[in-house]
């Protein structure tokens, strides 16, 4: 009778669990940037989570699609194109192709890796945004936009740096701090000035369409702090408030820029859509071209309500995904996502990660130390997806070193989970002839039973954190329940048992029952870890696969939680080794190259000159011309200090008003550093920038010489960056 109960409790649950889930998912990550490879930094945050939940997903046979593809519009791109002074479409063709294949190298398994410049994108963000213009959902509205004079053109945000009003790094860009994650926008930089000539932007009138983010705070408070306000990651709400609260405004969706997806209006020449309005719309065009591929409908994805939508992003694109493309999708009639599981950052020994400081580890790079090597590339791109996931910044940043890494991979990797497999294997080679071997029942124990208990209990726990993004303590408990494992075997310790044998040298029927107990048991659990592994780490659990010579069907989820996963008396084959220890000398190597390529990066970013300052001593008569060309501006200095093995010069943080200039000047004989702190000075602000001993110069500082040979300073009530005629 309880039996009987239990069974249908279990029915029933299984069938209110069946009527819970979403019809189908679609799942997308973050589209990177085509402007340069991204980093394991990006892996762990945007792509590495998704791919895990797909995976599992699929396990379920749930109806999933996995979109993603390349960001390719956007200054980020046209940034790239100049300083690698090629075109934009050279840059996205070149990383596009880049990011693609390393995403694959690392079993990330999109259903389709898509591109922002495919036709079927343009027309399909033309489609939205014509669509939103017809319905008058957007606003026309006149306004004056930073212009480069020098350089005739509007500048996107991107090409406006300044000081964060944040946290005060110095190298924030106009639409984002990288240094604290803040979304911002050009008008808050202090100090801001244009990347194409360095000097500080105009201001010009154009005029450009506008999302009323404004009418729409009701449906966004609603839906984020109340609908959602339990299920969503506390970070993401937390910014999503913070934004609501601080007030919504019209926010542009158009720019003055040709490299984009032209603004599908007559009288628009000259202009094309906000990357961030057409990016995400991203997901939506690849998504078409994947039921194209596949001669599917794309439409019950984005429409019908039974879709369980997920964006899988990093922090800095929080804003997006949950305030400005929601509005959109609500416009434009489409469903709503369902969770944006969002990370925080991952720094790298002790800094944050970067590709243009050259502190990072690009997925690239790894991919050519580790994988594509002769033999057991394999291993290491799971031994790379365990520790990403092991310290996967899911509720604040994390860090990774390469100790970290090693030690994740050696002690628990390589000593827990690959030796209990491998024990397992060797053991019932050795003892039981390679075949899984018999469960005598008549003398279970309660080892036994709570090893069983212990796979069932696992496997709902997974379920329940990877359900709730939470893959870490998912990946744990994985980890864990081969622990247990090891700690059964252990405690029976079969190759002690072996020793009891008969007048023939062979195990006593008494200890082979034993032996047989122990290794069905840990074959059984071999299996179960290669089901719950397989989100994890799909190569592992392939191997194992293989290993046990069972298909790859065994990995699906259902399978969990079962005994006979293996059928008495089938033969396996031997051990194949699943991961390898990281030396240290791999350790120390990567180390050292980590330091060498940020120390390269960093002095490759000023331009080389003679490290000697030249005193002129006799000048040629110029033209006024040539005078006109001098920008002379005044300054205080607010920083000074000596350069080392130069005894003739100090380097000065000269305050010009609209920023703060680094400059070498030759006075070091005249004064002590500590002394002209505060003095004024003037400055020719616009000579092109040169080294002297390694140190770049931004300008020149100029000082009249009194009759006793003392250099003076300017008069202290000129106001800073006052023009000198
Ligand atoms: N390219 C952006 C970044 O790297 C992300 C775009 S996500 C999308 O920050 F939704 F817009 F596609
Ligand atoms: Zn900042």
């Amino acid at each position: 009778m309880l039996r009987v109960n239990i069974l249908l409790y279990a029915l029933i649950c299984g069938i209110f669990a069946k009527m819970n889930q979403p019809k189908r998912y679609l799942i997308t990550s973050a589209l990177p940037y085509a402007n340069g490879p991204k980093h394991i930094g990006h892996l762990a945050g945007a792509y590495l989570p998704a791919d895990i939940y797909v995976r599992y997903l699929r396990a379920q046979k749930r109806d999933v699609v996995f979109v993603c593809g390349s960001d390719e519009h956007g200054a980020a791109i046209t940034i790239q194109a100049m300083k690698e002074q090629t075109t934009p479409k050279a840059i996205v063709d070149k990383y596009h192709a880049l990011l693609e294949s390393n995403m694959n190298d690392l079993g990330i398994s999109f259903d389709i890796y898509h591109r922002t410049s495919a036709q079927i994108h343009h027309e399909t963000a033309q489609e939205f945004f014509t669509k939103l213009n017809n319905n008058g959902d957007l606003e026309l509205q006149e306004s004056e936009q930073y212009f480069d004079e020098a350089a005739n053109t509007f500048l996107a945000d991107r090409y406006i740096t300044g000081t964060c009003p944040i946290c005060s790094y110095d190298k924030a860009y106009g639409d984002q701090c990288e240094k604290c994650g803040t979304s911002l926008s050009p008008e808050q930089l202090i100090h801001p000035k244009s990347t194409l000539s360095g000097n500080p932007p105009a201001k010009k009138k154009t005029t450009h369409w506008y999302l009323p983010l404004n009418k729409h705070e009701d449906f966004l408070r609603k839906w984020i702090l109340e609908t959602h306000q339990s299920d969503w990651k506390t970070n993401v709400l937390g910014q999503c408030k913070s934004w609501i609260d601080a007030g919504l405004h019209p926010r542009a969706v158009t720019r003055d820029l040709e490299w984009g997806v032209k603004v599908p209006l007559a009288d628009a020449e000259g202009k094309v859509l906000y990357v961030w309005f057409d990016a995400p719309i991203g997901y939506i065009s690849a998504t078409k071209q994947w039921a194209i591929n596949n001669n599917k409908d794309w439409k019950p994805y984005w429409e019908d309500k039974e879709t369980k939508l997920i964006h899988f992003i990093g922090k800095d694109n929080i804003v997006f995904h949950c305030i400005i493309f929601p509005v959109m999708l609500q416009l434009h009639g489409n469903i709503l996502p369902e969770n944006v599981p969002s990370n925080e950052f991952m720094n790298l020994e002790g800094d944050k990660m970067s590709t243009s400081r050259g502190w990072s580890i690009e997925m690239d790079e790894y991919i050519t130390d580790f994988v594509k090597k002769e033999n057991g590339g394999d291993m290491m791109v799971d031994a790379l997806r365990y520790y990403l996931t092991a310290i996967a910044p899911e509720t604040k940043d994390s860090e990774f070193t390469w100790k970290g890494f090693q030690d994740a991979l050696n002690s628990e990797l390589v000593s827990i989970f690959g030796n209990f497999v491998n024990r397992t294997f060797v053991l019932m080679h050795k003892l039981c002839n390679g075949k899984v071997p018999a469960f005598h029942n008549d003398i279970a124990d309660d080892a036994d039973t709570a090893l069983l208990k212990n796979i069932l209990y696992t496997k709902e726990t997974v379920e329940t954190n990877i359900e709730q993004y939470k893959f870490r303590d998912a990946l744990f408990e994985v980890i864990d329940l081969s622990r247990k494992g090891n700690k059964y075997m252990q405690d029976k310790e079969p190759w002690i048992v072996a020793k009891q044998v008969d007048e023939n040298g062979k195990p006593t029927a008494a200890a082979q029952k034993q032996i047989d107990n122990c290794l069905h048991h840990c074959l059984q659990l071999c299996a179960n870890l290669a089901v719950l592994i397989n989100p994890f780490l799909p190569l592992t659990a392939k191997k194992m696969c293989y290993m046990m010579k069972v298909v790859d069907k065994i990995l699906e989820w259902e399978n969990a939680g079962k005994s006979n996963l293996l059928s008495i008396g089938y033969s396996l084959r031997a051990p194949e080794l699943l991961f390898r220890k990281l030396e240290d000398e791999e350790v120390k190597q990567q180390i050292e190259k980590l330091q060498a390529k940020s120390k390269k990066l960093m002095e490759n970013t000023t331009p080389a000159a003679e490290p000697t300052v030249k005193t002129v001593v006799s000048k040629e008569e110029i033209q006024f011309d040539d005078f006109a060309k001098i920008d002379l501006k005044t300054g205080t200095i607010v920083a000074a200090e000596k350069v080392e093995k130069a005894d003739k010069l100090l380097k000065l943080l000269v305050d010009l008003g609209s920023e703060q200039r680094s400059i070498v000047s030759g006075i070091a004989l005249h004064f002590q550093p500590e002394n002209i702190i505060g003095q004024k000075v003037v400055v020719v602000t616009n000579l092109a920038p040169r080294k002297m001993r390694g140190i770049e110069s931004n300008g020149m500082i100029l000082m009249a010489e009194n009759n006793n040979g003392k250099l003076c300073f300017v008069s202290s009530d000129v106001v800073n960056g006052s023009n000198v005629s």
